[in-house]
């Protein structure tokens, strides 16, 4: 049943949020949005280009802009996984909508997204080095969490019902 409220997935690179937003928006009869297509759009570039041309503060400020610009949109929101390193993005993310984190064992993590090329800050890291990013964000994620749930042995569509049977879609 479609909802009138909305919701933020926040977490970890290759936890799944950009498939299980999909998913539960699938399930739920919901608009989907995602924060990293909607920089893509507004800077007509991809992400990767971002960081190369103008580097990552520029895409962080594009990224926060962004964050900005949704607090109307009724949707399940999907964001990048560094979107709570910036402690006015997550007072933001904390008092405009609900936010669940999905959390996932960084080597899982690892296994999925490898040294993905696409992602800019993990392309060349060792599966250590992502570990100790990890480490570092997971407090962040904690922090502007409503609800955690742990997707790592879960699939897409385990972790969109889930939400959808705890959020009461
Ligand atoms: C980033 C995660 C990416 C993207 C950018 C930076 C990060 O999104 O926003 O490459 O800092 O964790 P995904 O979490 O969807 O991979």
């Amino acid at each position: 049943m479609p909802i009138n409220e909305s919701l933020y997935l926040i977490g970890f690179m290759g936890a799944g949020k950009t498939s299980v937003g999909r998913a539960l928006a699938f399930i739920t009869g919901n608009p989907v949005m995602d924060l990293d297509d909607r920089v893509e759009e507004e800077a007509n570039m991809s992400i990767r280009d971002i960081f190369e041309k103008y580097g990552e503060s520029y895409f962080r400020e594009l990224e926060s802009k962004i964050l900005r610009d949704s607090i109307h949109t009724k949707a399940i929101i999907t964001t990048g996984g560094g979107v709570v390193l910036n402690r006015q993005n997550r007072e933001f993310l904390k008092k405009t909508k609900r936010v669940i984190f999905l959390k996932c064992d960084p080597e899982v993590t690892f296994s999925r997204i490898g040294a993905d090329p696409l992602r800019p800050l993990i392309k060349n890291k060792t599966a250590k080095e992502i570990g100790e990013m990890y480490k570092e964000r997971l407090p962040y994620y904690m922090e502007c969490a409503a609800l955690s749930i742990d997707t790592t042995h879960l699939s897409i569509d385990e972790i969109a019902k889930q939400i959808q049977k705890e959020m009461n879609f």
